[in-house]
């Protein structure tokens, strides 16, 4: 086989065979194919499309392309949640913690931030002496005790799909939905857990802004799950507007312990009960409605929360942190953002909000920059809400006092004012079973 021919077939709008994709991928992984090929291949991917019978073959070939997580001595069905990308979205905090209480394991293997959105691996490590990158020997006896774990991806696991990822990030080939279907799919069917819920996000905030290109995306990802043998369903869920309050690692870790005390945001509080619900219809514990009573249960009585502070102490963290929030020191600097006019907030640039969240420092803008753990924004106004001129609609902190400025011009050229107060559409859009 030769890549020339290949590229030369997708870019023509053939349709690749599995034989085809499975040699590019091993080429590309043992460093037979250049990056100048593979860059080539995915704007042809791009511009072409692939097949589902194509997207299987991909996201296969890269779950294949590196060790799969292997869990022999784990007991009982092990269950994850994958969320496609988004701002505020601290779910995988509370949702973990919860669904661990109720007997299900979590190992969940997590990523870091990426552009405008946050990563759960940064928001753990805003807990001091926090480690994501235990063995996975410690990781598979701590999800054996205490039902619950989260760490890094594994770089043994989905080489495909770093370079793969590297290489689109600077390609502009990033939103293409084969190529994210098999990048996501690849890395969750890696994983190899049983149950597999997907909260795909759509709107402003996330990388498919619109619910149909979100819908279509959900499809394939639950087709190919099943295809894989798991049991897997999607929710697709409002990313127009923040979840939550609060933007930002040590913040948002704040909001996601308030939140499983059951004093979170109504937003973030109504996607995590769904979430965790439907993580353990999937994992058949029992009907819908007795999964979500046994949600609220366990965040009533204080026990999911408790889980959480056991697997901070299992990853080297202080669990008093998590029992006391108020320990989590605040941003030495932080300064108001005050509404230019009177009206409604009528429209919020949500990537926007990731944007300015990390101009303060709660982000990256090349893959070596710190993270500033306690850096972000806390939203005082949302959508819909009425605002006077000169009312505070947010607060901004940082270490970083010199960041204030670019962050308060991206949040409030983000922030669309008007007369008339508008429609909210309901957080959770869809589902796809
Ligand atoms: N998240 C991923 O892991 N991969 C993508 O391609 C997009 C979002």
């Amino acid at each position: 086989m030769r890549m020339f021919d290949i590229i030369k077939k997708k870019r023509d709008g053939g349709t690749l065979t599995d034989a085809e994709i499975n040699w590019f991928i091993k080429g590309y992984v043992n460093g037979d194919i250049p990056d100048y090929q593979v860059s080539a291949l995915c704007m042809a991917i791009y511009f072409r499309g692939m097949t589902l019978e194509e997207t299987t073959a991909l996201t296969f070939a890269v779950r294949d392309s590196g060790k799969k997580l292997d869990f022999p001595n784990v007991n009982g069905l092990r269950v994850d949640k994958h969320s496609t990308g988004g701002v505020g979205d601290k779910t995988s905090l509370v949702i973990a913690p919860i669904v661990a209480t109720l007997g299900v394991k979590v190992a969940k293997m997590s990523g870091r931030g990426l552009g405008h959105t946050g990563g759960t691996i940064d928001k753990l490590e805003a807990i001091p002496s926090f480690r994501t990158d235990i063995p996975l020997d410690e990781f598979q006896s701590i999800v054996n005790d205490i039902g619950i774990a989260i760490i890094g991806q594994s770089n043994d696991m989905t080489p495909a799909d770093k370079l793969l990822y590297g290489l689109r990030d600077v390609t502009a080939t990033i939103d293409s939905l084969p190529l994210i279907v098999s990048s996501i799919m690849g890395k969750k069917l890696a994983a190899d857990d049983d149950c597999i819920v997907l909260d795909v996000k759509t709107g402003s905030g996330a990388f498919m802004k619109t619910v149909e290109a979100s819908r279509e995306l959900a499809e394939w990802m639950v087709e190919i799950g099943k295809r894989a043998g798991k049991r897997v369903c999607a929710m697709i869920t409002d990313m127009d507007i923040p979840l939550g309050f609060s933007i930002g690692n040590s913040l948002e870790v704040i909001e996601a312990i308030e939140t499983l005390k059951g004093n979170g945001p109504a937003d973030l509080t109504e996607i995590c009960i769904e979430l965790a619900t439907r993580m353990l219809y999937l994992a058949e514990k029992g009907t819908m409605d007795e999964c979500r009573a046994n949600v609220l249960r366990v965040i009533e009585n204080g026990e999911a929360l408790k889980t959480f502070a056991k697997m901070v102490e299992a990853q080297g963290g202080n669990k008093d942190w998590i029992l006391a929030p108020e320990n989590f020191p605040a941003a030495p600097y932080c300064e108001e953002i005050k509404a230019e006019k009177s009206g409604y907030i009528v429209g919020i640039d949500t990537e926007g909000y990731g944007i300015a969240s990390l101009l303060l420092g709660a982000g990256r803008n090349t893959k070596e920059d710190v993270i500033d753990s306690t850096a972000g924004i806390i939203l005082k106004k949302k959508f819909g809400d009425y605002v006077n001129k000169g009312d505070v609609i947010a607060t901004m902190y940082t270490s970083n006092n010199t960041s204030f400025t670019a962050s308060r011009k991206k949040f409030l050229e983000s922030t669309k004012m008007g007369n008339d107060a508008p429609v909210k559409r309901p957080l959770i859009l869809d589902i796809v079973e």
